[in-house]
């Protein structure tokens, strides 16, 4: 299973590996540098199915630092494009890129707020902030929020230009989207606040307009929180309902994570401790699902995908440790695995 491709939309993943997106940091004004040309295309010489890029935001205020990467302006998505080029000449990685906003959870170093001068005010559903401490929110009108649609869907735009094979939408971890979506974090009255329906209308116009700029040569994935581990809150069975809206919208992957809304929440944590999230998303709402954390080993991997708990395994800190880790696991199955042309001497150990 971990090496059985897999197709979304025309875009074929070669394994079931993918390096989860994560932040690094080490942007100026969002743009890529050396770091991250080594850093993604190391993951790509590694066998690595797809490599998600780093939640990026779509307009400065959608940064959780002024360290993390953008893709509001060309010049930004140039730059990207070059890492795009590279995995795609270079290996048979497929590459996407997670298309963000942090909303009331922006403006920080080292998870906390920044002064207004150095940062930027936040902006959110409702004027609730993340933690107690911090600056009240901007709360959004319609127009604006409508603008943030739009910046998505610019977003895409240019991540298509980049080359890029797959779009994931950040909707989980308490970033923007997450906070229309959970009935804590959104307590407005209009028609983006209340029912069900209303607090994921943010999100669902974000797919529809992000789809417009793709065609069947770049698919489209969700990130969500499954739950946000919180009385009155976003829960599981909300994330099945969502995905069931999101794949008649033309979403191909709902990517299962949770947490992050609510400051203090109580998780446990284990080894997969999420994968039964995807797992009810996957079997309930009939979608393709990743699974993501504390997945390190091949084995693990493997049963999840044999007990169809997802379809694709969202690895991050374990291949941060090990780039490796798919073309490593290939040799303890005995499957197959792309590997630079290279280092063909080292498929084999003697
Ligand atoms: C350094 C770091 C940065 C992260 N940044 C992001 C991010 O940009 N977007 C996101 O959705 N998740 C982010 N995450 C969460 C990971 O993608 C993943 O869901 C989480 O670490 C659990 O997987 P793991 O146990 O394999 O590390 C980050 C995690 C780490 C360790």
């Amino acid at each position: 299973m971990l090496y059985t491709p897999i197709k979304f939309r025309n875009i074929e993943l070669k394994n079931r590996w993918v390096m989860s997106p994560m932040c690094m940091y080490s942007c100026e004004n969002g743009l890529a540098n050396d770091f991250h040309f080594v850093h993604y295309g190391s993951r790509a010489q590694g066998g690595t199915g797809l490599i998600m890029v780093e939640a990026t935001g779509v307009e400065p205020r959608g940064r959780i630092t002024n360290h993390c990467m953008g893709i509001w302006n060309d010049e930004q998505a140039a730059e990207l494009g070059k890492i795009v080029h590279f995995v795609h000449s270079r290996s048979e990685s497929k590459i996407g890129i997670q298309l963000a906003h942090a909303g009331r959870k922006g403006s920080t170093w080292n998870n906390l707020q920044i002064p207004l001068e150095e940062g930027w005010e936040t902006i959110a559903p409702s004027g609730l902030p993340y933690h107690p401490s911090e600056r009240i929110p901007h709360v959004l009108t319609v127009d604006e929020i409508r603008e943030q649609v739009q910046n998505f869907k610019e977003a895409a735009r240019r991540a298509v230009k980049a080359g890029f094979d797959i779009i994931e939408i950040h909707g989980a971890h308490g970033y923007l989207i997450h906070q229309f979506l959970s009935p804590l974090s959104n307590i407005r009255t209009d028609e983006y606040g209340g029912s069900f329906e209303n607090r994921t209308r943010f999100l669902v116009e974000i797919v529809d307009a992000v789809n417009e700029e793709l065609d069947e040569n770049t698919a489209l994935f969700v990130r969500i929180s499954g739950t946000e581990y919180a009385e009155n809150g976003w829960n599981i069975n909300d994330s099945v309902e969502l995905a069931k809206i999101l794949k008649e919208h033309a979403v191909d992957l709902v990517d299962v994570s949770s947490g992050g809304n609510i400051h203090g929440a109580k998780i446990s944590v284990f080894d997969g401790y999420q994968v039964p999230f995807s797992s009810q998303v996957r079997n309930e709402a009939g979608v393709k699902t990743g699974a993501v954390g504390l997945i390190t080993k091949v084995e693990q991997a493997e049963g999840i995908l044999q007990k169809g708990e997802a379809d694709l395994i969202f690895v991050a800190r374990e291949i941060l440790r090990n780039p490796y880790i798919a073309v490593q696991g290939s040799f303890e199955m005995k499957e197959n695995c792309f590997f630079p042309h290279q280092y063909t001497r080292a498929k084999i150990s003697t």
